[in-house]
């Protein structure tokens, strides 16, 4: 059998890491491949795309241009773009980037091993978008290799239709994932090697799905991840504020593994924007979510996503957040600036915030945010924390580095072995974007 060199792009969200990976895994199953980092060496390229906003959607087709140019010099190069932008633009792919022989969806990505044969034995252009998650979480094959941090998707696709929001268009209606495929993947995981499973999903708190004759949320799913030997943390994103009921509070009184960190994205702190939104939530429902957590967890590192300069945010709707930030001491943002996407409700609505108010705001917003940041990680200094290391520091191969439950990296003097492992480290000094720690004691 022919060997293959396989290069992949990813764009987006933590949902696209897992999906290039089952790529990999599926492309692997039937086919002699060979990752590349390298573009220029590959016999097969493949661009997993995102749309969320309108910037990540024009890099795909700026970068299909470059791609162009290796098929120029390579004529059996073989290109596939799959992903949100492909799911909704399939055609307009073709038309502009005549260069691209597949286009995929996030939900057809394991017909992947029979598209790339079609190519090879006809050369017609392929173009595959259904919607079907089952079908694609029954054809996958077990991963061949994992890190210490390992992602698990618990469900796909998204049906709360917020108003500015191009997902569910490119993923399809939400659908949860059966609890018997999540633990035999996470098992499996686990036997790779994996200590942290992150589970994954649009609205993972929306998770539903019958076992053994009862109904599991994703509370009971957590609990149950958390009885499997060698499971030391979970993490679940996203999480939406509509859907997250006290199971979720009770799991962080009882399960030790769920670290002091939660995503929960906000948007927007003023409940006429939120209503506009079609969030389904108030800024007090909000609220009432953080204090529930914090009389379980005093400690808890909150996590929001924002959009500045919503239509017809007004500098008081906008004060309303900054408040908000400030009063919950939000610890981390994914923050932008509003993108109209084609075809949703909010983008018939004027974009009336000129581009240099949403880029004040959005500045303004994200400085208050990493000042929270920087007062928490002072905070820490002196504490213990428990640290899974993941790798060298980036700062010099000396170093360790690794995440606390609050999601900070941490660099750490120690071996190599502790790769892989989760230590009790004290932490020595609070950096603007790291910690620095002291490994406190390691049992062999
Ligand atoms: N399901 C998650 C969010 C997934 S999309 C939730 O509901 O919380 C990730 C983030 O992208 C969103 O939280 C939002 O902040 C941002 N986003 C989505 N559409 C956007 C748009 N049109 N313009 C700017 N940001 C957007
Ligand atoms: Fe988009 Fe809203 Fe679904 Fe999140 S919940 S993916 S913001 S539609
Ligand atoms: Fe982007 Fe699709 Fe994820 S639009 S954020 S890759 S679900």
């Amino acid at each position: 059998m022919k060997n293959f060199k396989l290069y992949i792009q990813t764009y987006g969200c933590q949902m696209n890491v897992y999906d290039s990976d089952k790529m990999v895994d599926i492309l692997s199953a039937k086919m002699n491949i060979k990752v590349t980092d390298k573009e220029s060496d590959a016999d097969i390229l493949l661009m997993n795309t995102c749309s969320i906003r309108e910037k990540a959607q024009e890099k795909v087709f700026s970068e299909l241009g470059r791609w162009r140019k290796l098929k120029v010099a390579n004529p059996n190069l073989i290109i596939g773009v799959g992903g949100c932008v492909a799911s909704q633009e399939a055609e307009k792919i073709h038309q502009r980037a005549p260069s691209v022989d597949i286009v995929f969806g996030p939900q057809t990505l394991h017909h992947l091993p029979k598209m790339v044969n079609a190519i090879i034995s006809k050369k017609e252009k392929i173009t595959d978008i259904s919607f079907d998650p089952i079908k694609k979480f029954d054809q996958l094959p077990t991963p061949g290799k994992t890190g210490p941090s390992a992602f698990v998707s618990i469900m796909e696709g998204c049906s709360k239709f917020c108003s500015f929001c191009i997902v569910p268009y490119t993923r399809g209606p939400e659908i949860s994932r059966s609890v018997e495929d999540v633990l035999l993947e996470v098992n499996h995981l686990l036997s790779l090697g994996a200590k942290e499973i992150h589970l994954l999903g649009q609205n993972v708190n929306n998770y539903k799905s019958e076992f053994q004759g009862e109904l599991f949320n994703l509370a009971a799913l957590i609990r149950l991840v958390a009885s499997m030997k060698g499971v030391e943390r979970i993490r679940f994103t996203t999480s939406h504020p509509a859907v997250f009921d006290d199971s979720l509070v009770e799991a962080y009184k009882d399960v030790p593994q769920l670290p002091n960190y939660l995503h929960l994205p906000i948007q927007s702190a003023s409940d006429r924007i939120l209503m506009d939104m079609k969030r389904g939530y108030s800024q007090l429902d909000y609220r009432q979510i953080i204090s529930k957590l914090r009389k379980v967890r005093p400690n808890i590192s909150i996590s929001s996503d924002f959009i500045v300069g919503y239509p017809g945010e007004t500098s008081n709707d906008f004060e309303q957040t900054l408040k908000l930030v400030e009063q919950l001491n939000i610890d981390h943002s994914y923050s932008f600036i509003y993108s109209p996407r084609p075809g949703t409700p909010a983008s018939f609505k004027e974009d009336n915030v000129s581009l240099e108010e949403k880029k004040s705001r959005l500045n303004t917003l994200q400085k208050l945010i990493q000042s929270n940041a920087f007062k928490i990680s002072q905070s820490m200094v002196g504490t213990v924390e428990q640290v899974l290391i993941t790798g060298y520091s980036s700062k010099s191969k000396e170093d360790l580095a690794g995440k606390t439950g609050n999601n900070r990296t941490v660099n750490i003097k120690g071996d190599s072995h502790l790769i892989g492992e989760m230590v009790d480290c004290e932490i020595t000094k609070a950096n603007l974007n790291s910690l620095n720690g002291q490994i406190l004691e390691y049992v062999v």
